[in-house]
Formats: C-alpha cells, structure tokens, sequence
C-alpha cells in the first residue's frame, strides 16, 4: 500500500508511519510542521512539507506518488487552548480536513483512517464506552473531532468510500526510536517523567473526583498499539462497505491518575517531585474507559502492550535517550 500520513511527525503519525513503513509499505508523510518535528519523520518516509488545506497541493501529492490509502493524524489537539482559541481548531480540525476529503475524492483516493478522539463522548454517563453510546463533545476539540467525523462519514456514504474513525483514548509510550514531544505537553505521562528527570515538580490535577482513590481514571493505550490498529483499520478499508467505521482504541482498563504516579515511581526507581492541585476545569470527566469489543471484531486487534509499567517504562527510556525532546522544536516551557 502507498499511504499518505497526514501528520506524520507528529506524535501519533510517526509512529504510525515507522509501523507502517517496518510492514512494507510505502509512506509519504504530509505535515506544516507547526507541532512537529522533522527528525521524527521515519527513515524511508517522504516528507511533503505543507498544510492538509492546501488542495492543489494534497491532489498533486496524492497523484505524483499514486497514493492508495490517507492516515489522516493531522490536527491540533490542546483541549483548554481549544477553549479560548476556537477559530484555529475549527480551521485546522474541519475546514482544512474538509479541504483535504476533497482533494482525496479529486485524486481518486477512497480509503481513510482518522485519528479521532475519546473526547466525542464528552462526561459519559457509564463507562466502558461503547461506540453507539451519545456523542456528546464537552469541549471545543472533541466538538471538531465529531465535526470531522460527520463529513467523513457523508462523503464515505455519498461517494463510495471504506473510513475508519479510530477514537483514541489516552495515548502513551514510545517506539525505540521515536516518542511524545509536545509542546507544551499537557498529557499525564510525559509529565510526569519530565519531573523524574530534574524538572520542576509535577502538579497532579484533582483528588475530589467520584472515582476509587478521587482522582481521574483514564485508559492508556501505548504508542505501538495504536500504530498497529491503523495498520489493521487500512487494510479494512479496502473491504469495507460504503460507510464509516468507528472503533474505540484503549485497553478497556481504569488507571487512576494516583495509579500512573505510583507506577512511574516504580519504573524510575525514586520519589518524583509533585504536588496535587485543583481540578483542571470543567473539561475532564471523572473517568474515561473504553469499550474495545468492536476493535477487537472489526479489526482483528488487540492491545500486546496494555501494562502501564511496560507502557511507562518505554517512555522513559525514550525520554532518557532524547532529555531535549527532538532537536528542532522549540524549548520546553
Ligand atoms: N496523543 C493523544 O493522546 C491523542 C488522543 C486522542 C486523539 N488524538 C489525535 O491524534 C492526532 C495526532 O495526535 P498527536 O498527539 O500525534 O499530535 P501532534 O501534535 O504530535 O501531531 C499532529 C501533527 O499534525 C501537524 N499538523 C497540524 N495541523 C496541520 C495542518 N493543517 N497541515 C499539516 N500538518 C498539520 C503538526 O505539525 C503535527 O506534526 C490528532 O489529530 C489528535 O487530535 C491524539
């Protein structure tokens, strides 16, 4: 398969693209590099430097390098920036994906998978969360998320197309050579572990929630999993009927936010400097848990790497190997 890897340096799409490019594919990764970074473009990837909004530069793309398949991991993806800035996620996270459909649709491409989001189902009311449970987006990125997710499935539908919107939940962990470096970062993990290193003292957001020990529960899925499942979503689209597939990603198990601290003190082997802090704002429900029946079904895939040791335990290694991030991002704030 010849795949364009929309977003390709960034966190997701790098790793994605590694997986697919170890699997024998052939990838050309499309990114502005306005969060990514160059050196996380996989070896034997092309780099097409540009925006996803730029037609004439998608169809050209996809023809010069007679693409089969889109994984499109492209976006902006900062849930309290999403809040005060809306005007640049609606932009980038519907009109220029939008833009992009069209351009596939022009090229004659008819298969896509989507990085979509947990975040679709907003503060569920039960958890695990199936997909036909309400979609209920609580913040401006999830509502972006589902207003992708709604063109996808009507272009899918109109035009004959095979999609999979592959609804992340909480992503973690690095392949060998390639790791999370966002900036700013605002997951869990990496946090945490910057604060191992020698950085200042982690805050640990909320003990005040309806949740076992009082702080968030989420379900952490590692890198290399989530890689796999697009690897299986792409080769489903070639033999899917003319509708969206949507499939949650996560391991289908509860960590509380006490439970990650405490493991990634025992992966580092010291106390990490912290603090606990209030509640972050109104956009973090209590617990996010995913139902991954139908991935397990539809895609024939499971998580192999679902303990949260093995999953912190990757990211630091990656975090020990690169203490700067990547080289050519900004600095760490
Ligand atoms: N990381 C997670 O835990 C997580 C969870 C759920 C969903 N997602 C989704 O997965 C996708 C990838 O997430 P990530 O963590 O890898 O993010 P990331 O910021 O590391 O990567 C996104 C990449 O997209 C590029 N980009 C953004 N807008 C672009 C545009 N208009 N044109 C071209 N390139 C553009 C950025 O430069 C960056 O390299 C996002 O769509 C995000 O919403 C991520």
């Amino acid at each position: 398969m010849r795949v364009l890897v929309t977003g390709g340096a960034g966190y997701v799409g790098s790793v994605s693209a590694e997986r697919l490019i170890g699997a024998g594919h052939e990838v050309t990764v499309l990114d502005s590099l306005v969060k990514g970074h160059r050196a996380a473009v996989p070896e034997g990837a092309r780099l097409v430097i540009g925006e996803v909004g730029d037609r004439q530069l998608v169809t050209n793309t996809v023809r010069e390098d007679g693409i089969d398949a889109v994984l499109h991991c492209a976006g902006f993806s900062l849930v309290a920036e999403s809040m005060v800035t809306p005007e640049p996620y609606f932009d980038a996270n519907v009109r220029d994906g939008i833009t992009l459909l069209d351009a596939i649709h022009e090229a004659g491409v008819r298969r896509i998978v989507f990085s979509s989001s947990a975040s679709v189902y907003g503060a569920p009311a039960r958890v695990p969360i199936e997909e036909d449970d309400p979609l209920a987006p609580i913040n401006t990125y999830g509502a972006t998320k589902l207003a992708f997710e709604m063109a996808l499935a009507a272009y899918s539908l109109a035009y004959g197309w095979g999609s999979v919107a592959l609804r992340y939940f909480n992503v973690a962990g690095a392949s060998e050579s390639l790791g999370e470096d966002h900036r700013p970062e605002t997951h869990l993990i990496p946090n945490v572990l910057r604060a191992a290193a020698g950085g200042q003292p982690v805050t640990l957001f909320g003990t005040d929630y309806p949740t076992r020990d009082g702080t968030c529960i989420r379900d952490y899925i590692h890198v290399a999993d989530l890689a796999a499942a697009h690897l299986a979503a792409l080769e489903l689209t070639a033999d899917l009927e003319p509708q969206m597939l949507a499939c949650n990603l996560g391991t289908a198990t509860g960590f509380s936010n006490r439970d990650v601290f405490e493991a990634a003190q025992a992966v580092v082997g010291r106390p990490i400097p912290h603090e606990w802090g209030p509640r972050r704002g109104a956009g973090d429900p209590p617990a996010l848990v995913a139902s991954n029946e139908k991935a397990r079904e539809r895609l024939g895939w499971q998580p192999r790497h679902g303990s949260l040791e093995e999953i912190i335990a990757s990211a630091w290694r990656w975090r020990q190997a690169h203490p700067k991030g990547y080289p050519d991002g900004v600095p760490e704030s």
